[in-house]
This record gives C-alpha cells, structure tokens and sequence, in this order.
C-alpha cells in the first residue's frame, strides 16, 4: 500500500495549555513511525472545542484547503475527537480523520508479533471501540482502510456491542491466563532468590540496545516508536559471580491511551515486580525532561512509582559535556551511558551492584 499522507491537527485547549508543541512532535513521530507521509500541520489555540468540528470554522476551512493542495488522505487530531466530530469532519473533508489513541492502537497492531502482545492489542482495540459506539449499537462505517483500522481487532471492529463485550470478556481470559503463567514464573524467581530489574523509559530511548550491550544478545532495536511490544528477559552478570535479570519492556510516551495501560497490565506487571528501575533517558532529545515526566506519570499510573530507579542518561554521544547538575541531582542514583559506543557500562553495572 502506498504511504498515505497525513495531516497532523493540534488544538491547545485552555485547560492544557503550554502543551501543545510537544505533543505535536510526538505526533509527527508517531505517524511517521506508522507508515505515514507528514504533508501538512495545523495548530489552534481555543478556550473549548467547536460542538460540531472540534476546530472552529476559520480553520476547518484552512484545513479544507491543504488537504486540497497536498491530496492528502488522512487528517490526524492530536485530540481525542468525539466520534460525530470525527463523522462530521469525514463529510466535510471526504478524507479518514482519526485521532492519537486510533493511531496509536494502529502502530501497537503493526508491531505486535507473539501471542501474547496480539492479543493485547486486540483488547485495547476493542476496548477503544466500546467507547466508539452509537447508543443503538452499531459501529461508524469508517473511510477506507490503512492507519486506523489494522490489526489483529480490525475483522470484529464490524461486530455489534453484544459481540464485543463477549470478545473482551474471551480476550481477558486468555490474557488472564497468561498473566497467571507470568505470576508463577516470577515467585520461582523470586523464591531462588536473583533480583529483577527493569528497562524502562520512553519510547526510543535506546532500551533495546542498552539490553543488547549488556547481555550481548540480539533484541529488535530500532529507530522507530515501540519497537518493543513483547517483554524480554535476560541474565545479565554485574561481576564475576553475581547475576540479574533484565527485562526490557513496552516504551511510554505522553498520553499513553488508557486502552492500552489497561490492556498490556500483564506485560506492565513485569516492571511492578522489578526490584529495580532502570529508567533509560535518551540525554539527547530537547524534550528530555517532558519525555522523563511522561515516563512517571505512566509508573504513577502502574502503581510502580516508589520503586528504587537508577536514572540512566543515554546516547551521551551526541551530547556535549554531562548533564546539567540541576537535573542530574533531581534524579539520583544515575549515571551517563552512550550503548550505542559501549560506553559507561562498567560504571552502570557498579551502580546496580550497589544499589542491590
Ligand atoms: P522502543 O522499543 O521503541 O521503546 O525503543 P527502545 O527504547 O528500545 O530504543 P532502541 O534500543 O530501539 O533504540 C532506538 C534508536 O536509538 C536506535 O536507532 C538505536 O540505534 C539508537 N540508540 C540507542 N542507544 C544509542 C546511543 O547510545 N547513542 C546513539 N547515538 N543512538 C542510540
């Protein structure tokens, strides 16, 4: 299928205001990382949404008109949208218009593989459709296929609400199942005694590589957003004698849909157990800070904020000096890395060693 071609639509809203520039960058990432050419962008400040079209007229018709100039297919809100908005919208610009959750529904479709990651996605989906439906029970007709509609879900998306709820009560077995596979593996874990710990961080950070360098193994490392759906876990020897596991886990970004928390609770409950949090920055965004925040509301979320975290600065490569001691000090224990150049592991593995 050809890339189709998305325009990205941001409206700041007085109650989050100041927010709007990142979560628009995090969206062009996001789109792109779904297969999507970006072709134009819109940003509105509005103290509330129109009822009708959530942005007002003077940019609907701005809107109207790029979508003509660059034959553009798909509108991307980074809002959520109510699903007559979305309807309204789709008439008007005889375009597909989805939202941040649908898009990122979609790119967590696209990447997942094991059993366990599809069928995960495929509850949040479905999850996300039951908040989707018209009160008479049947779903939108949507436009078109592509962004938005894949996905191990997307044959039930035409399904009733009756068969839905009977689906997810099906999915949440399943996954409960594997969930209880997961809690009897980590008490023999647990009882043998070897500490766990955690890779966690946002989404690109260089999670993947940093457990490929340290436990010379060969995990999907990529540039592109949740890379990673599926846990993996390894052993990893801080010294000659003492060993850990590692695991590395799903990437977190800002505005993680609900969906999805609710839906990967089994692959998330990996990091409530951890005994330790290696939250993995990558030191070389400009949003390093906001990606950081993004990244404990999502802990404050799983319940998994107390935890003992040691902050680890990555892709130091590209980053001229060390970190500023007023934010290195606000998150202490850390140390600098660069996993791409294997550089800082040694003083990484004491610090865990210490910490345990
Ligand atoms: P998700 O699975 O998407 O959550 O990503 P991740 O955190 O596992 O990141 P991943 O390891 O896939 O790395 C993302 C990108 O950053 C890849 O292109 C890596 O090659 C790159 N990267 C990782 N570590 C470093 C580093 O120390 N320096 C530089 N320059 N690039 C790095």
């Amino acid at each position: 299928m050809d890339r189709e071609k998305a325009i990205l639509v941001g409206i700041e809203l007085q109650k989050d205001k100041g927010s709007i520039e990142a979560s628009m960058v995090e969206l062009a990432l996001l789109a792109k990382t779904a297969g999507a050419q970006i072709t134009g962008s819109i940003t509105q400040n509005k103290a509330k949404p129109d009822l009708k079209y959530f942005i007002g007229t003077g940019k609907l018709e701005e809107l109207i008109q790029i979508v003509k100039q660059t034959g553009a297919n798909l509108v991307i809100f980074d809002n959520d949208l109510h699903p007559s908005q979305e309807r309204n919208l789709e008439e008007v610009l005889g375009i597909k218009v989805i939202n941040r959750t649908e898009l990122i529904l979609d790119i967590f479709a696209q990447h997942a593989h094991s059993h366990e990651g599809r069928l995960q996605v495929e509850l949040a989906q479905n999850q996300f459709m039951m908040t989707r439906l018209s009160g008479k029970g049947t779903l939108l007709s949507r436009l078109g296929g592509g962004i938005g509609t894949r996905g191990p879900g997307e044959t039930k998306l035409e399904q009733d609400k009756r068969k839905l709820r009977y689906r997810i009560s099906l999915l949440k077995e399943d996954i409960e199942k594997i969930r209880r596979s997961r809690v009897t593996k980590r008490s023999a874990r647990i009882s043998s005694g070897i500490k766990n710990l955690s890779l966690i961080g946002y989404t690109n950070a260089g999670k993947s590589t940093l457990l490929n360098v340290l436990t010379k193994s060969n995990v999907l490392a990529q540039d592109k957003l949740f890379a990673t759906l599926d846990t993996t876990t390894r052993k990893l020897y801080i010294s000659a004698d003492k060993s850990v596991l590692i695991s590395d886990t799903v990437g977190f970004i800002q505005k993680l849909p609900h969906q999805l928390i609710d839906a990967f609770k089994a692959t998330l409950e990996e990091v409530t157990d951890s005994d330790i949090l290696l939250h993995v920055v990558d030191a070389s965004s400009p949003d390093m800070e906001k990606q950081m925040d993004a990244v404990y509301g999502v802990l404050e979320e799983i319940g998994a904020i107390s935890k003992p975290i040691i902050t680890v600065f990555n892709k130091m490569d590209l980053v001229k000096g060390t970190i500023p001691k007023d934010i290195s000090e606000r998150y202490k224990p850390y140390v600098e890395i660069s996993a791409r150049d294997k550089n800082g592991l040694d003083k990484l593995k004491n610090c865990i060693e210490t910490f345990l």
